[in-house]
């Protein structure tokens, strides 16, 4: 298999598995089997919204599609489709950001609108790499030639080219293994924390004051 092919579907996998920690800790949030942490939300949204947008799409956008026209301009209606979707992208990531600021400033009733929004998200960032996956890959498979690949691989040869930054594979290896050391087991490394019973959770101050008729 040509690299490049390799370092797209091993980040689409990359990008699988945190949408896949992502959907079973809001499941379990919302069936009440465990706690919410939001430094695991702040990382997993960094992460969603930033590699594909500076990482992922720009090897596609301006390497493998490009290719891909030359070769198959019959894809041309799929592929302006996945750029369309690219660019949603980034408003649907701006709008979940947005939303778990919401749920940070109102932690009793903000979790709804940010789990709605985050399943939606999930939902749609699944379509689109399935579709690349069975469309526009299979299509570069058959019709790319030997040189169209060597030219594909050349253009992120060690996958730090300049045009994706500095050093990005690291920064996002490193937001992956924090996901991972963040979410709760049996889908990260963390400790399971479930929430308190009714029992369990000490009366406020008030409450305290109101038991014993002081107020
Ligand atoms: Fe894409
Ligand atoms: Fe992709």
């Amino acid at each position: 298999m040509s690299k490049t092919l390799a370092i797209v579907q091993r980040e689409h996998r990359a990008l699988a598995a945190v949408l896949y920690t992502f959907d079973h800790v809001l499941a379990d949030i919302r069936t009440g089997k465990v706690t919410a942490e939001f430094a695991l939300f702040d990382a997993v949204l960094s992460y969603v919204q930033d590699f594909p947008d500076r990482f992922h799409h720009p090897k596609e956008d301006e390497v493998l599609f490009p290719l891909i026209l030359k070769r198959a301009p019959e894809v041309k209606p799929m592929i302006e489709e996945l750029q369309a979707q690219h660019h949603e992208g980034i408003r649907l990531t701006s709008d979940l950001k947005w939303k778990l600021d919401a749920w940070k400033a109102d932690p009793a009733k903000g979790f709804a609108q940010f789990d709605a929004a985050a399943q939606k998200f999930i939902e749609w960032q699944r379509k689109h790499m399935a579709k690349e996956e069975r469309t526009v890959i299979p299509a570069a498979r058959e019709k790319l030639t030997a040189a169209d690949w060597n030219a594909a691989d050349a253009s992120f040869a060690d996958n730090d080219d300049p045009i994706f930054g500095a050093n990005p594979k690291k920064v996002y290896d490193q937001l992956l293994s924090k996901i991972a050391s963040l979410a709760p087991e049996p889908y990260g490394l963390a400790e399971r924390k479930e929430p308190k019973k009714p029992e369990e959770i000490p009366p406020s101050r008030r409450e305290q004051l109101v038991q014993l008729h002081w107020i």
